[in-house]
Parts: structure tokens; C-alpha cells; sequence
């Protein structure tokens, strides 16, 4: 039986840096969920789906096969075969899949995926319906978060690094927009898992987090 690591929160929580580093101490493959919802919006948004239209979001996601492959330990994601790994961290993609992903048949397409990968590998998993949808059996559940201040400074942090100018005000507008609609949304809304463990990264270091992550799950091995 393989061993699982479920880890939930909201965006900019620092799931993937946490999951990543988690992943490499214990010898389990990380598997971004986040990361099959946003490939999935790039093919809406290149095939012109309006993110209004939730018949043409359910029929259109259909044509999408969505699969995922490893390199050096890096999840390399391919969308009908070709890898987009490089377009998929744009904010209009961010914000398509925080959109499309509340539609259920895409939601069905991807949780099989995901549920397949975890039953036949040692996973560390991350998104926003992991504890409570696709892997409620998992052995560790971590519901991560920190105060949307926070993270609306780490992920001004991140963009100023890449020279980028902007607003920290905005990005925790939408920042809390996003938690809005993901915590909402009427199919496996973001919320923690009745046996999740929260933690609450606002005052921890990074090394801090995976230590108590790593900590949880040494205890079930
Ligand atoms: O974690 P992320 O920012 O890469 O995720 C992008 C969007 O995908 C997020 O706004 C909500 C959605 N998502 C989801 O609905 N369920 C998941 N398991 C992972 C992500």
C-alpha cells in the first residue's frame, strides 16, 4: 500500500515549496494538483472558452488529456502531449482555473487522475480538496495557511525578485478574492479536513513547516 501525504490550503500558503522539500526528505514524488487545474484552463483560454459559460467549460474539457511525467523530480505537466509547464504560472491562468476548476465534470476528469497516481506511489499532494475529496484515507493531513498579509507580502516578495513592479494592496485583494472563491464554491470547496492538522505558516520558516510535516508523517511509517 502506498503511503500518502495530503496537504490543503489557500493560495500562496506555500504548499509547493513546503510539499517540494517535504517530498525530497522522505523519497515520495510531489504531485501539484494546482498545476493540472491551471493546464486545464490554458487550454480553455487558448480555445476561447468563456469562463462564464459552465456548458461549454464541461463539454470543451472533455478534448483535454491531461498527464504527468517526471524529470530530475520536477512534475513536468503535458497538455495533450505537449509540455506547459512554461505558460501555466501567468496571473490570467491563475485566475481561469480558480474559475473552471468549480465546475464538476473537470473536477471528475483530474481527481481520477490524481487518485490513480496516489494509489500506485508513495505521494505528497497538494491543492485544495485533498484531504476531504481525493485522498480521505490519506495517512498525514496538513491544512496549511497563513494570514492573507502574509502571504499577499511573500508573494510581493516573489515578483519583486523578478523586477516586477506592483501593488501590495492589490495582490492581497486578490488574494482574499481567490480564498473567496475557492472556500465558496459549491463543488469540493477549500476547507480543512475534520483530521487535518492545521498549521499556520505566518510565524514559521520554511524549515520549520517541513520539519513538522516531515515530523506527522515519520510518526505513521
Ligand atoms: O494552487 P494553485 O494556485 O496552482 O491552483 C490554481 C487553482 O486551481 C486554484 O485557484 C483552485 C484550483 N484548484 C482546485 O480547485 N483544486 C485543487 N486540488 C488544486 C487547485
Amino acid at each position: 500500500m502506498s503511503f500518502n501525504v495530503a496537504i490543503d490550503g489557500p493560495a500562496g500558503a506555500g504548499k509547493s515549496t513546503i510539499a517540494k522539500k517535504v517530498a525530497k526528505e522522505l523519497g515520495f514524488i510531489y504531485v501539484d494538483t494546482g498545476a493540472m487545474y491551471r493546464a486545464m484552463a490554458l487550454f480553455l483560454l487558448k480555445n476561447n472558452v468563456d469562463q462564464e459559460d459552465k456548458e461549454a467549460i464541461g463539454t470543451k474539457c472533455q478534448e483535454a488529456d491531461i498527464s504527468i511525467r517526471y524529470e530530475n523530480g520536477e512534475q513536468i505537466v503535458l497538455l495533450n502531449g505537449e509540455n506547459v509547464n512554461g505558460f501555466i504560472r501567468t496571473e490570467e491562468v491563475g485566475n481561469m482555473a480558480s474559475v473552471s476548476s468549480a465546475n464538476p465534470k473537470l473536477r471528475e476528469k483530474l481527481v481520477e487522475l490524481q487518485k490513480k497516481l496516489a494509489a500506485e506511489t508513495d505521494v505528497i499532494m497538494d491543492g485544495r480538496d485533498i484531504g476531504t475529496c481525493v485522498l480521505p484515507n490519506a495517512d498525514v493531513k496538513v491544512y496549511l495557511t497563513a494570514s492573507s498579509k502574509v502571504r499577499a507580502m511573500r508573494r510581493f516578495k516573489e515578483l519583486e525578485a523578478k523586477g516586477l513592479t506592483c501593488d501590495l494592496a492589490q495582490i492581497e485583494a486578490d488574494i482574499i478574492e481567490r480564498d473567496n472563491r475557492d472556500m465558496t464554491r459549491e463543488h469540493s470547496p477549500l476547507k480543512q479536513a475534520e483530521d487535518a492538522q492545521l498549521v499556520d505558516s505566518s510565524d514559521m520558516t520554511i524549515d520549520e513547516v517541513v520539519e513538522a510535516i516531515c515530523s506527522l508523517a515519520r510518526a505513521k511509517m
